[in-house]
C-alpha cells in the first residue's frame, strides 16, 4: 500500500495571492528627518571597499514589514557580489548591503501577526542588516529563544538555514552517511560541519592552513584534509577504505568539485553550493553516470524570496519550522555553537576585509551596539 504524503511546500498558486513590499531605497537624512540612523551604503555598483557609512532617513513601514533595531549583521562571502551588481538579484540603488543579522523589533506594520515590538529575533534581509536600522518582510523574522545570545543568532538565518535545508531536503544526508565538507573554516563550511555531525554523519572536512584545519576539528569534524584537490581523491579513499564519501557539501567550486566528484560513493549526492574559489566547475557527466551520483544545485534563495519570482509566502511555514528546530538544536547545544568572530561597526570595514581575503574562521559578524 502506497501511503500518502503531505508535500513539503504547497502548491506555487497559493503563494503569490498578496505581493510581497521589498524593502525600499534607502534615502540619505536631511534635517527635516525626525528618525535618522547610521548605515553602510551602496550608491552605486562598487568594490566593497568604496561603500561609505551615511546617515539614513528612517523609511515607511509597508503592510507586511517589520522595523528592526539591528544588534548585529553577519557578513558573508556574496557581499561583494551584490555591491558590484553580480549578484543573482539587484536591489534598488542606493541600499544598505547585509542579509543576516539579528536584533529587536521596534515597528510591526498592518497585517504582521506573531511579532511584538520588544522581541528578540533574527532574521534573512533582503538587504539592509549593515545598519543600526533595517525593515524586513515578517516571513523571514524568526524568533530567538532566551537562551541564545543574539550575537550568535545573528548567524543562523541563512548560514546555517542553508546548511540544514540543503542536508534535510535536497541531499536526504543519513546517520552513518559520510559526508566530505569544503571550505570548512568558512561561514557556511563551519555549519555544515556542525549540522553534518548533528545529523548523524561522519565529517571529512577540508581547509587551507593548520589553523582552518585545527578550527574544523575543534569544530567536530572527525577528520580534516588540505584542500589541494589533486590530493584529494586518495586521501578520500585512504580514509573510507576505499569507498569514497556519500554526501559533498562545495560552497567552493573549481577544482575541487571535479576532485570530489572522483571519490563519491555510488549513489552519493554532490550539493553545488557556491563558489567561493570564483570558478564554477563542468560536471564530467561520465562519471555521473557509472557511479549513479546525483549533482544537486541548491539554492536557499529560493525558499526566502530570492528566487526568480518571489515565493517567500509559499514556503515561510515550512521555513519558519526548519529555523524554530534549528534555533531549538543550537539554543539547548545538541548542535555546537556558531564560531563567530566580531567586529564593532566603527570597524566594519577591518570586518568586512576579514571574510574578502580569506582570513575569516567562522562567521565574521558586527555588532552594530
Ligand atoms: N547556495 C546558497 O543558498 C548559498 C547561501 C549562502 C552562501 N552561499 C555561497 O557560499 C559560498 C561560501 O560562503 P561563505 O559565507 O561560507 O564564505 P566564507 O566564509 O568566505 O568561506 C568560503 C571558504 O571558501 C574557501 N575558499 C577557497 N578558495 C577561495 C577564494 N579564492 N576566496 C575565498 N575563499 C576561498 C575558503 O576556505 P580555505 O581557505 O580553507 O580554502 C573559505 O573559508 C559563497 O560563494 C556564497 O555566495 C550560497
Amino acid at each position: 500500500m502506497t501511503v500518502a504524503q503531505a508535500p513539503l511546500f504547497p502548491a506555487v498558486s497559493d503563494a503569490v495571492a498578496v505581493p510581497t513590499a521589498w524593502p525600499p531605497a534607502a534615502r540619505l537624512a536631511t534635517s527635516a528627518d525626525a528618525h535618522t540612523f547610521e548605515g553602510v551604503l551602496c550608491e552605486q555598483w562598487c568594490d566593497w571597499q568604496d561603500l561609505q557609512v551615511k546617515t539614513l532617513a528612517r523609511p515607511p513601514l509597508q503592510p507586511g514589514q517589520v522595523r528592526l533595531a539591528m544588534h548585529h549583521a553577519g557578513i558573508g562571502f556574496a557581499l561583494k557580489l551584490f555591491v558590484s551588481g553580480k549578484y543573482q538579484r539587484k536591489p534598488p540603488l542606493p541600499f544598505t548591503p547585509a542579509t543576516e543579522g539579528s536584533g529587536v523589533v521596534i515597528e510591526v506594520g498592518e497585517g504582521v501577526t506573531g511579532l511584538q515590538v520588544g522581541q528578540r529575533v533574527a532574521a534573512a534581509l533582503d538587504w539592509g542588516g549593515l545598519a543600526q536600522e533595517a525593515v524586513v518582510t515578517a516571513e523571514t523574522v524568526y524568533p530567538v529563544p532566551d537562551e541564545l545570545p543574539l550575537g550568535l543568532a545573528a548567524a543562523l538565518p541563512l548560514t546555517y538555514g542553508t546548511t540544514w535545508a540543503a542536508f534535510e531536503w535536497r541531499a536526504k544526508l543519513q546517520p552513518g552517511e559520510v559526508l566530505l565538507v569544503h571550505g570548512a573554516s568558512g561561514a557556511l563550511g563551519m555549519a555544515a560541519v556542525q549540522i553534518g555531525r548533528f545529523m548523524g554523519a561522519t565529517v571529512i572536512a577540508t581547509a587551507s592552513t593548520p589553523e582552518k584545519r585545527a578550527a574544523a576539528l575543534a569544530n567536530g569534524a572527525h577528520h580534516v584534509l588540505g584542500s589541494e584537490a589533486e590530493a584529494l581523491s586518495s586521501e578520500v579513499k585512504r580514509l573510507t577504505g576505499g569507498r569514497g564519501v556519500d554526501v559533498v557539501f562545495d560552497p567552493v567550486g573549481g577544482a575541487l568539485f571535479d576532485a570530489s566528484l572522483r571519490c563519491t560513493a555510488p549513489e552519493g549526492r554532490m550539493l553545488s553550493i557556491g563558489f567561493a574559489s570564483g570558478t564554477i566547475p563542468q560536471v564530467a557527466t561520465n562519471l555521473l553516470l557509472v557511479k549513479n551520483i546525483s549533482v544537486i544545485g541548491f539554492n536557499y534563495g529560493l525558499y526566502i524570496g530570492w528566487g526568480l519570482s518571489d515565493e517567500r509566502r509559499r514556503h515561510a511555514a515550512t521555513v519558519q519550522a526548519l529555523m524554530a528546530r534549528l534555533f531549538a538544536a543550537v539554543g539547548q547545544g545538541a548542535v555546537a555553537r556558531p564560531l563567530t568572530q566580531h567586529v564593532p561597526f566603527a570597524q566594519w570595514r577591518e570586518g568586512v576585509a576579514t571574510t574578502m581575503t580569506r582570513q575569516a574562521v567562522g562567521k565574521v559578524i558586527i555588532d552594530l551596539v
